[in-house]
C-alpha cells in the first residue's frame, strides 16, 4: 500500500470505524470489533467486520479486506489518489497535486482518461444544442424528454462525417492515441482513423461518482444499423459492472433500498423523468453476477422490469435467476400493455406505474402467472406435467430452502397437483452447481490450525514473539505460514502496531486471509498461556516430523544422528512441561 506523510496524516486522523460508518450506518460494536452485513455482498447475518485497533476491515463472508483507504476504493470504484483526496478533505489533511502521491502509472492514465471523456461529453453535447443537433432535438422532443433531463443526463448529438470529434480533439490538443484508448475514435482498415460515433443521439455513461466512462449512441435514422453502439471495453468501463443510470439514482437507493432494473438508456431517463429517479439498466448486456453482487451492496428491493414482449420477460426471467443465484431477492413486474416503461409512463403517469411496480411477484409467481394469463381452459394433464418442469427450472436455482420448499407448494395449488409428486420431480431435476462467491471463505483452511492460531495470536499481538522465539519458520508446515513467520521475525518493531496492514501489502495474493486472521475473535483474555502452550505444541509437531524423517532416511551422518538425539531430548522435555 502506497505510503507518504499525506497518507500517514490521514490515517492519524480518521478512525477507520467513522470512516466505513458513513457507508454502513448500520455498523455496530461487537466486543472488541464492529460489526454489520457486509456491504460488499448480499447477506442477513454480519460478517464484516471492522477492527479500530488494527484500522483494518474485512468480511468473512466474501473475503473483502483492507484499511481505510481500500475501503473508500472499493465501495465508490475509485483509484487510491482518489480515495485519498477524499479522506483528505475529510481528515482536513492538505492534500495537494495529484501528481505527488503514489500515483502509479494506470491512475495516471485513468484520470487523463476522464478528463478526455469529460472534454468529449461537453463536446457532443453543445453539438445537440448547434445546428447539426437539430433533428435528434426534435427526435427528443417526440420522446417527450424535456430540456432538464437532457440536461441532466447530459445528451449529446454525435455529427455526421467521422471526423467532428477528431478535429475538436485535434484542437484542443488531446493525444490521438489517448482518444483511441478511450474509445473514441476508432482505426479503418488502411490506417484511417474515424469517429466511433457518428451521426449518433449520444448518451454519457457515468460511474457511481458521476463520471463519464464510455458512451452510447442511438441512431436517428430507423434504417441504420446496430440501434445503440456502445463504447468498447476500456481500463475505466466494463459492460458487466456498469449500470446505466447508477449515478442519477444511486442517492434515492440509498435512501429506500429500493431498486429498479429496466431494459435500456430510454427507459431509465424516462422513468427518472416522471419522479421514478431509483431506475437503472443493464447496458445491452444480460444482467451478470457482477451487476447483482453491485446491486446487493445498496438496495434490499429489488424490482426487474423489462419490456413487455417475449425477449423482455425471457430476458427479464433470467436475470431474477442471476439474483436468485447470487442469493438475493427480486420481484419481477410487467406492464401487461405490451408497452416499453417510457411509453407506458408517458401515457399513464407515474402512479399507474408505481401501481404496477407494487403487483411485483417473486420470479416463481411471475412465470406461473404468465402460464394461466389468458387461459380460459385449466391445462390438461400433459400441459401442466410440461409447464410445471419448465417452472422446476427456477425453482431448481433457488438457494434459499424455505422459499424452495414454498415455491413448490405454490405450485401444486396452483397446478391442482400433489405437493409430494412436485417434490419428487424437482428432485430427478438435474442439480445446480452450488452457489460459488460463498465457498471462497474456506481458503484461511489451507494453513492447519494450529500453525493459523499462531499466527493469528502474533498479528493480534507481535509482543508473542518473544514467546514464540523458540520457534523457526521451518516448524511451520504450511509454506504460507511459514513465509508469514518469517516476515513478522523480520518486522520492523516500529511497524508491529500495523503488523496486519504491512504483511497484507507484503503478500497481495493473502491480504484478505492475513487480515481475516487480525480481525478474528478469538476470545478475550488467556492469549498469553494459549500463545505458549500452541508454540509448544507446533515445535514438538515440527520435531516429530523430523524426527520421523531421520528415522526415514536409510542411514544418518553423524550431523544427522547428533541432531536426532538432540530433537528426542527436546520432545522430551516438551511433553514433560505440556
Ligand atoms: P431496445 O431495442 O429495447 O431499445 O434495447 P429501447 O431501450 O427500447 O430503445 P428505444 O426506445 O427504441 O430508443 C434495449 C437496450 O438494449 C441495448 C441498449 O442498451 C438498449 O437501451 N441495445 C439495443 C444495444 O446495446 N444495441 C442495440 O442495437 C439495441
Ligand atoms: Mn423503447
Amino acid at each position: 500500500m502506497s505510503s507518504s506523510p499525506v497518507i500517514e496524516a490521514i490515517r492519524e486522523k480518521l478512525d477507520i470505524v467513522d470512516v466505513v460508518r458513513e457507508y454502513v450506518p448500520a455498523l455496530k460494536k461487537a466486543g472488541r470489533n464492529h460489526k454489520a452485513p457486509c456491504p460488499f455482498h448480499n447477506e442477513k447475518t454480519p460478517s464484516f467486520t471492522v477492527s479500530p485497533d488494527k484500522q483494518i476491515f474485512y468480511c468473512f463472508g466474501c473475503n473483502e479486506g483492507g484499511d481505510m483507504f481500500t475501503f473508500v476504493m472499493k465501495i465508490e470504484g475509485l483509484t487510491f489518489p482518489e480515495a485519498a483526496r477524499k479522506l483528505a478533505l475529510k481528515a482536513g489533511v492538505e492534500y495537494g497535486e495529484e501528481r505527488s502521491h503514489a500515483m502509479t502509472e494506470a491512475d495516471r492514465e485513468r484520470l487523463e482518461l476522464k478528463k478526455l471523456l469529460t472534454a468529449a461529453a461537453e463536446f457532443y453535447h453543445k453539438q445537440l444544442f448547434s445546428e447539426a443537433g437539430e433533428k435528434a432535438r426534435l427526435y427528443l422532443g417526440e420522446r417527450r424528454l424535456n430540456k432538464a433531463t437532457v440536461e441532466r443526463f447530459g445528451l449529446g448529438w454525435a455529427p455526421h462525417g467521422g471526423s467532428a470529434l477528431i478535429d475538436e480533439m485535434k484542437a484542443k490538443g488531446w493525444s490521438r492515441d489517448l482518444a483511441q484508448k478511450a474509445g473514441l475514435i476508432s482505426e479503418r482498415e488502411g490506417g484511417l482513423v474515424v469517429d466511433t460515433f457518428r451521426g449518433r443521439i449520444i448518451f454519457p455513461i457515468r460511474n457511481q461518482a458521476g463520471e463519464t466512462v464510455a458512451f452510447g449512441g442511438r441512431v436517428l435514422d430507423p434504417e441504420a444499423q446496430p440501434k445503440y453502439l456502445n463504447s468498447p471495453e476500456t481500463i475505466l468501463f466494463s459492460k458487466r459492472r456498469t449500470l446505466y443510470g447508477i449515478h442519477a439514482a444511486l442517492p434515492q437507493i440509498r435512501k429506500t433500498g429500493k431498486l429498479l432494473l429496466l431494459e435500456g438508456y430510454m427507459d431509465v431517463i424516462g422513468a427518472h423523468q416522471h419522479g421514478v429517479d431509483w431506475a437503472v439498466a443493464p447496458l445491452g448486456t444480460a444482467l451478470t453476477s457482477e451487476h447483482a453482487g453491485f446491486i446487493g451492496r445498496y438496495a434490499k428491493n429489488t424490482v426487474v422490469m423489462f419490456d413487455d414482449d417475449r425477449a423482455g420477460i425471457q430476458a427479464s426471467v433470467r436475470a431474477a435467476e442471476i439474483f436468485m443465484e447470487a442469493g438475493m431477492y427480486v420481484r419481477l413486474a410487467n406492464l401487461g400493455t405490451g408497452q416499453d416503461p417510457d411509453e407506458f409512463l408517458n401515457e399513464y403517469g407515474r402512479d399507474a406505474f408505481e401501481v404496477k411496480l407494487e403487483q411485483a411477484s417473486d420470479p416463481l409467481e411471475f412465470r406461473v402467472n404468465l402460464f394461466f394469463k389468458n387461459r380460459t381452459t385449466p391445462p390438461g394433464s400433459q400441459e401442466k406435467a410440461q409447464a410445471i418442469a419448465l417452472l422446476l427450472e427456477t425453482v431448481s436455482k433457488q438457494p434459499d430452502e424455505i422459499l424452495k420448499s414454498e415455491w413448490v407448494k405454490t405450485i401444486a395449488s396452483r397446478f391442482g397437483v400433489q405437493e409430494d409428486s412436485v417434490l419428487k420431480q424437482l428432485k430427478k431435476a438435474p442439480e445446480v452447481r452450488e452457489n460459488k462467491g460463498r465457498t471462497a471463505a474456506a481458503a484461511p483452511k489451507e494453513i492447519p490450525a494450529l500453525e493459523r492460531g499462531i499466527i493469528q495470536l502474533l498479528l493480534r499481538d507481535p509482543s508473542f514473539l518473544e514467546k514464540a522465539s523458540l520457534l523457526a519458520p521451518e516448524d511451520f508446515s504450511s509454506p504460507l505460514a511459514r513465509e508469514l513467520f518469517a516476515a513478522l521475525l523480520v518486522l520492523d518493531p516500529a511497524a508491529r502496531p500495523k503488523a496486519a496492514s504491512a504483511l497484507a501489502a507484503q503478500f497481495p495474493e493473502s491480504a484478505s486471509l492475513i487480515m481475516g486472521l487480525a480481525v478474528a475473535d478469538i476470545g478475550e483474555g488467556g492469549d498469553a498461556q494459549n500463545a505458549v502452550r500452541a508454540v509448544r505444541m507446533l515445535k514438538r509437531k515440527a520435531s516429530e516430523r523430523r524426527i520421523k524423517e531421520l528415522k526415514g532416511a536409510a542411514s544418518m551422518t553423524p550431523q544427522q544422528l547428533e541432531e536426532y538425539s538432540r530433537l528426542m531430548a527436546e520432545l522430551k522435555s516438551l511433553a514433560k512441561d505440556l
